[in-house]
């Protein structure tokens, strides 16, 4: 029996073994992410972009999020699976946050939640905390201020805004989240953040001095032919694989190849003389079809 991935085990890996997180969206990837060995599975609001097809992440709701994170959540993974919070989900006041924090465990069985920002951020998250939810931060390119930040950018290149980043950084750590994520931020910002703070940081697009990397499911996989931003590594060429294969199942059945004989079911030889006897003798399907087809007669009368 493998130990279930928690908040406060994720506290105890700062500066151990790496963590390892994966975003996934359904049952069938959160299975393979746990298979493969993820600490943490994320069901993030790129799902928006990455299985909804749409251009950012500002559409997706909290219904969105708790249908996804159930499906996560059905596969039982040893991994923790963490909801993100979608954008206006946590922004207008603490009660609606933590009622929505709440739904994305209760219904869609989180076990902690993500937040995007900093200071700004923090009278919220203090609330999510208060009412027992795990809260992980996200700092730094954070896709749910898209517009504020005038496109997807990385932050913190310049020292005033280095410095922005490690503030808020501390302050996330000082009011308790478990864990950060570091998106699009130069590697030395986030060294001196992972160094900064007591709390595992996760990297993506922020460098090798980071207590964990996450990336998602579909890039790492290759399983959309998208852009791919600078930081993503691609270990498999899927979609590819997956056209492959379709393309042979369809040939298969142009060409008749497909069913065969062991894909196929069949009747006892005794049932299926008598049926291609009683189709032989004309009216044998009266006989068979009996009330059923008797009461189509009367419906037609
Ligand atoms: O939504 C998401 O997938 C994320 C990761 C990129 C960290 O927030």
């Amino acid at each position: 029996m493998v130990d279930k991935i928690t908040a406060p085990g994720v506290i105890a890996r700062k500066g151990g073994d790496k963590i390892k997180m994966v975003t996934a969206y359904d049952t069938p990837s959160a299975r393979i992410a746990d298979r493969a060995g993820a600490d943490i599975i994320l069901v993030g609001d790129s799902m928006g972009n990455v299985v909804l097809g749409r251009a950012d992440t500002l559409s997706v709701t909290v219904d969105d999020m708790i249908h996804h994170t159930a499906a996560v959540a059905a596969a039982s993974p040893r991994a923790m699976v963490l909801g993100d919070m979608p954008w206006l989900s946590y922004h207008a006041s603490t009660e609606e946050t933590v009622t929505n924090a709440g739904r994305l465990v209760r219904a869609g069985g989180a076990e902690a939640v993500k937040v995007e920002g900093g200071r700004k951020r923090i009278r919220m998250i203090r609330a999510i905390l208060d009412a027992e939810i795990p809260v992980m931060g996200h700092l730094g390119l954070t896709p749910q201020s898209v517009h504020a930040m005038g496109g997807y950018r990385v932050q913190g290149r310049d020292t005033a805004m280095a410095h922005e980043l490690i503030s808020d950084a501390v302050a996330l750590a000082d009011t308790g989240v478990f864990a950060m994520v570091l998106e699009g931020v130069p590697d030395t910002v986030a060294a001196l953040i992972t160094r900064e703070v007591a709390v595992p940081t996760i990297g993506i697009g922020a460098g090798p001095s980071c207590d964990g990397q996450v990336l998602v499911f579909h890039d790492v996989l290759g399983l959309h032919d998208g852009h791919l931003p600078k930081f993503v590594r691609q270990y498999a060429r899927l979609a590819d694989t997956a056209v492959e294969a379709l393309s042979q199942f369809f040939g298969d059945i142009d060409s008749g190849a497909f069913p065969a004989e062991a894909e196929t079911y069949h009747m006892s030889e005794e049932a299926a003389r008598m049926l291609l006897e009683l189709e032989q003798a004309g009216d044998g399907w009266r006989r068979i079809r009996g009330d059923h087809l008797l009461a189509d007669d009367a419906m037609d009368r």
